[in-house]
């Protein structure tokens, strides 16, 4: 499976776009299948229909743990890294791992669950939440893992929309020095859910919390009694393995499916070839295994591999900022995967910090959930990797499963801020707004995908046609990403950012409409209207123009509420920086906002505003500009 060289991943790409049904057939062969499929692939992105591996049969968890288990039972596949350095880490080895899941998976089963239930998972940053959705598959449920700083609402929306039966939390987590407190949060989103039959909570900071006792069960006088083993359910290729829900232009977050075994070829072949893992090498991606790249690439792609990696519970300035060098030193990290954000907000602390730290043993950088600056790359590239690791920058999404445009490391050419070169199996092409397709270099467009690859969505949770809509139907037989994309002389790809009202916030996807739905909650405030920005550390910041239904005398106080608001009902990812009081917003004659306008307004333009002679009332942009210069004046 492994590329080692540059002119073999041009032969093996150009393989894998004439041939792709053999190519991803002689791939999924690596793999323990309880059965082999009968027919590779079977596809239509019209309904769209799209099926890998049909009629395969296999248990992901099989080639997770059991088979690397029986392979190196002492190795280690997560070492714990607590939120403080004086708290107590440890290890796990594959067979540990192993006997966890199926202790948590029989223990699940004692719960009543069975295949095709869905579990919602709202846990801290630690292995048990690893242990959590390893056991669903173990047993063929399905899990829904909910990131633990989304809001009592967001957790409740999610278990509904899935129907959850049981939900697995903590008492609370840790970040940094805040308590998170999940039970707390869980028991509110739980008043207003239907579903929810059994809630397993872990012990882990020890927080007093409220238990119901006919309602929860603690994690420590249920699963650690179980026995050591859980016979794996047998699960079709497309078998749902889990959702995860993201946020899209309109409406409420929708739940992203992916099934068994497309996804368990794609993650594990996409890892090994960007990454270049070698058997002694030690991984450490710094997500949060409550978005898609903890499931693709802590969980499942690393383990696939048989790979040892770092889980950690903490945050990168927490006890100060050295702590992601001093947790890469400790480990002997070779494979350092992180996001954009976080690479500038430290290099906001100087290197002197980072002088204290050796970093020898780093290899292989990578970015991830954002464009990265060519400020930020340089500068990751000089002070982390020392000049001598590549940068990976791996483009990708909830809905791709896996990563499809990324230097593969120390064997792409790379170019600063990016992503370059498509994985072997996937077709990327640049349309023009009509969807005609953009050929030759030099050239910029809407990014789609022509042909699927085993990870690819395959439905949005319950509502089959929000899937077709929103990604296959703005042009005809191709998967819309919803990115804005350059391709240069040498045919690389660099990604420009979302083209539609998604705003990326520190690598965290957030729809406008979910924020300003939460906005248009305050009873001060009639309409709002929100776009990004710009943002020296975030990537792009979130800018709110409201129209009050009163004169507003106090802005901060406002923004503080408004703020206050976001965070009860989504979470604190979603706050806005910038809160601006207008009287009206550019609205075109049918009644559509500007977005465009706005956008430029809060970008600082002041001047050039393109065409506006289809607004309503082009006498609103001159007055929101001005209202936005003076309060810069003052
Ligand atoms: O806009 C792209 C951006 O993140 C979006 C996907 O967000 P999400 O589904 O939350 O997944 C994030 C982790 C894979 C994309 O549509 N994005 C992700 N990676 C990159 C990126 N933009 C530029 N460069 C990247 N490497």
């Amino acid at each position: 499976m492994l590329i080692k060289s540059f002119d073999e991943y041009k032969q093996v790409y150009d393989y894998s776009i004439k041939n792709p049904e053999k190519f991803w057939d002689e791939i999924a062969q690596n793999f323990y299948w309880r059965k082999k499929w009968d027919k590779v692939l079977e596809w239509n992105f019209r309904d769209p229909n799209i099926k890998w591996f049909i009629n395969g049969k296999l248990n992901i968890t099989e080639n997770c743990l059991d088979i690397p288990a029986k392979k190196h039972p002492d190795k280690i596949a997560f070492y714990f890294e607590p939120n403080h350095p004086d708290e107590k880490s440890y290890s796990i080895s594959y067979k540990e791992l192993l006997e966890k899941v199926c202790q948590a998976a029989n223990a699940l089963k004692e719960l009543g669950v069975k295949k095709g239930d869905r579990v919602a998972i709202y846990m801290p940053m630690i292995p048990e939440a690893t242990i959590a959705m390893l056991a669903c598959a173990r047993i063929g449920a399905i899990h829904s893992v909910v990131f633990g700083g989304f809001s009592a609402q967001s957790l409740a929306d999610r278990i509904n929309d899935a129907e959850c039966s049981i939900l697995i939390t903590a008492d609370a987590g840790k970040r940094g020095n805040k308590i998170v407190p999940l039970k707390q949060t869980a028991d509110e989103a739980i008043k207003s859910t239907h579903s929810i039959k059994k809630v397993l909570v872990l012990k882990h900071t020890g927080e007093s919390i409220a238990f119901d006792n006919q309602r929860d069960v603690w994690w420590h006088e249920i699963v650690p009694q179980q026995k050591t083993f859980c016979e794996p359910e047998v699960m079709d290729s497309e078998d749902m393995l889990f959702i995860l829900y993201t946020s899209g232009s309109t409406g409420k977050p929708k739940g992203v499916v992916h099934t068994t075994g497309g996804y368990m070829v794609y993650t594990a072949y996409s890892f090994l070839n960007v990454f270049q893992y070698e058997p002694n090498d030690i991984y450490w991606c710094t997500a949060d295994v409550g978005w898609i790249t903890g499931h693709s690439y802590i969980v499942y792609g690393p383990l696939l591999n048989g790979a040892t990696s770092v889980i950690f519970e903490g945050i990168p300035t927490f006890p100060d900022a050295g702590r992601f060098w001093q947790i890469i030193d400790k480990y002997k990290v070779t494979h350092f995967y992180t996001a954009p954000t976080a690479i500038r907000s430290l290099e906001a602390f100087g290197t002197d910090i980072i002088k204290q730290y050796k970093l020898d043993s780093l290899k292989v950088l990578g970015s991830v959930g954002e464009p990265i600056n060519e400020e930020a790359w340089e500068w990751y590239y000089q002070n982390i990797g020392k000049g001598k690791c590549p940068i990976v920058d791996t483009w990708w999404q909830t809905e791709t499963g896996g990563i499809l445009i990324s230097p593969l490391a120390n064997i792409t050419p790379l170019k600063p801020s990016y992503a370059t070169l498509p994985l072997p199996g996937i077709i990327p092409v640049l349309v023009d707004d009509k969807g005609n397709e953009i050929q030759g270099n030099n050239v910029e467009g809407n990014l789609c995908i022509k042909f699927p690859w085993p990870s690819i969505i395959r439905t949005t949770y319950g509502n089959h046609e929000r899937c077709r809509q929103t990604y296959f139907s703005t042009y005809e037989n191709l998967y819309f990403t919803g990115d804005g994309c350059k391709r240069d002389q040498d045919g690389y790809y660099r990604i420009t950012g979302r083209v539609d009202d998604v705003i990326n916030v520190s690598g965290h996807r957030i729809g406008t409409a979910e924020i300003e739905d939460a906005i248009n909650q305050h009873p001060d405030i009639v309409e709002s209207a929100v776009v990004g920005y710009p943002h020296p550390i975030k990537g792009q910041g979130i800018y709110a123009y409201v129209i009050p239904t009163k004169e507003i005398k106090d802005v901060k106080l406002l923004h503080k509420e408004v703020n206050d608001l976001i965070t009860k009902i989504i979470g604190p990812i979603a706050k806005t920086d910038v809160i601006q009081v207008v009287s009206g917003l550019p609205k075109t004659r049918s009644g559509k906002i500007m977005r465009r306008i706005l956008r430029k307004i809060a970008e600082g333009e002041t001047y050039n505003f393109g065409d506006t002679t289809t607004l309503l009332d082009p006498s609103v942009v001159d007055e929101i500009k001005q209202a936005k210069l003076k309060s810069e004046l003052r």
